[in-house]
């Protein structure tokens, strides 16, 4: 029986994981004439931009192994500079899990209820759960948690409300982590920005004096433990879309700017059927409704690139949103409160121009859909590419959180 057991978690072990064996990173930097050429490969199965950036900057994109000799010949024929960074992307995978294995081994959860919650390493899906769920049974008169909608894999997705009175009357700060599932930096910067906010005093006075807080710490439950138990690269949601696809890319499924580009189910930033067909989109469109009137800022974590970027997605220079000044100096705001910590040094600017365009985003839909003033996509950490070192997560949150003070200090100004 024993042995049958071991047997069993053997097969768990090895059949569990997608492999990226032989998945390779390319860097290329396309000049202007070749840039539109590459960007034709932005929709194809197998191929996953991790950056694809403006011309004469370089871009990183991971191929499957049956696309590289098409993409190889393709670079080779335009005569794109390129260089490949990753030879087997499986490496860096595996490495990575037995850090986090070993990171853990011994270890009580990092959520204990009345301890400091221990942002040293990744927390699951439950875990971050938890804690929320905690706060608001701990702190009823600051918080309260209320279940948006349900995911696909039946996960809640949850809404934290943090305010010192009654919710909804100051100038509301909206936020949401985890959207792309293997963006994990980012859920751990809004949980620390919401244990600040609720149970260190010191700065619970202060920011919450002139703002409410609305947060989704945790958007894409689903697509987030699959890229912690299945498939690490993974960045959609997990829904069953046809018999033979699953997985929308939740940051192309808004409605503002949504557009039924001959993107195929199975490509990366596959947008979805119809606009907000997601309930990670329709769960965010639907809690906005009720509170956009009073919500002054909305950001939306995700990483890598250390960049604070404003609409518009679906189009840049010259076409950008009207308060572009506005947006770049709270932006320069966020940028400064990190650097006066020693931190990093931000890049502030359209998202379009900095990303590319994107149609469907998040960010469009708050400012376009619901003419909420200020909002940003953030992407942060730069370096590690989505593999952030857990040994490094609590200084980002602590980085981090200087940014978000920063800017709520300004919103809270300004607007109470
Ligand atoms: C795993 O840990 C080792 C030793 O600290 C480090 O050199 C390596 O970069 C880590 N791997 C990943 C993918 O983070
Ligand atoms: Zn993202």
């Amino acid at each position: 029986m024993r042995k049958f057991l071991v047997f069993i978690v053997l097969i768990q072990v090895c059949f569990g994981y997608e492999t990226y064996r032989n998945y390779k990173v390319y860097d290329m930097t396309p000049t202007n004439e070749q840039h539109e050429a590459l960007a034709n490969w932005q929709n194809e199965v197998g191929v996953d931009f991790w950056r694809f950036y403006a011309p004469e900057r370089t871009s990183r994109v991971m191929i499957a192994p049956d696309k590289q000799e098409e993409f190889e010949a393709f670079l080779v024929q335009t005569g794109i500079k390129y260089e490949v960074a990753i030879h087997n992307m499986e490496d860096l995978i595996i490495s990575e899990r037995q850090n986090i294995t070993r990171n853990r081994r011994g270890r009580s959860s990092p959520v204990q209820p009345g301890f400091t919650p221990d942002f040293s390493v990744y927390w699951t899906a439950d875990e971050m759960e938890q804690y929320c769920t905690y706060l608001a049974h701990t702190y009823p008169n600051l918080v309260q948690i209320e279940t948006l909608l349900f995911s696909p894999n039946n996960r809640r997705i949850y809404a934290l409300k943090v305010s010192n009175g009654v919710f909804g009357q100051k100038p509301i700060i909206a936020m949401e982590g985890g959207m792309h599932a293997r963006e994990w930096a980012s859920p751990p910067t809004v949980l620390y920005l919401l244990h600040k906010l609720v149970e260190d005093s010191q700065y619970r006075n202060e920011l919450l004096a002139n703002v409410d807080w609305l947060i989704v710490p945790m958007d894409n439950p689903d697509g987030y433990e699959h890229s912690r138990l299945n498939a690490r690269l993974w960045r959609q949601n997990r829904r069953q879309v046809t018999p033979t696809c699953v997985g929308v890319d939740i940051n192309r499924n808004f409605g503002y700017s949504w557009r039924t580009a001959t993107v195929a189910c199975g490509s990366q930033t596959y947008p979805g059927p119809s606009s907000l067909s997601e309930p990670e989109s329709f769960a965010l469109h639907t809690l906005l409704e009720r509170y956009a009137s009073r919500v002054k800022l909305y950001l939306s974590v995700h990483t890598f690139g250390d960049m604070v970027l404003w609409p518009w997605g679906y189009s840049g220079s010259p076409g950008w949103i009207s308060t572009h000044e506005e947006h770049q100096a709270l932006g320069v705001l966020w940028r400064d409160g990190i650097l006066a910590q020693g931190g990093r040094n931000y890049i502030v600017g359209n998202v379009a121009d900095v990303l590319g365009n994107a149609f469907g985003a998040v960010d469009d839909h708050m400012a376009g859909h619901y003419g909420i003033p200020y909002v940003y996509t953030l992407e942060l950490t730069s370096g590690f590419q989505f593999q952030y070192p857990e040994a490094r997560i609590g200084a980002l949150a602590a980085e981090t959180f200087w940014g978000y003070r920063a800017m709520a200090l300004h919103i809270g100004e300004k607007f109470s």
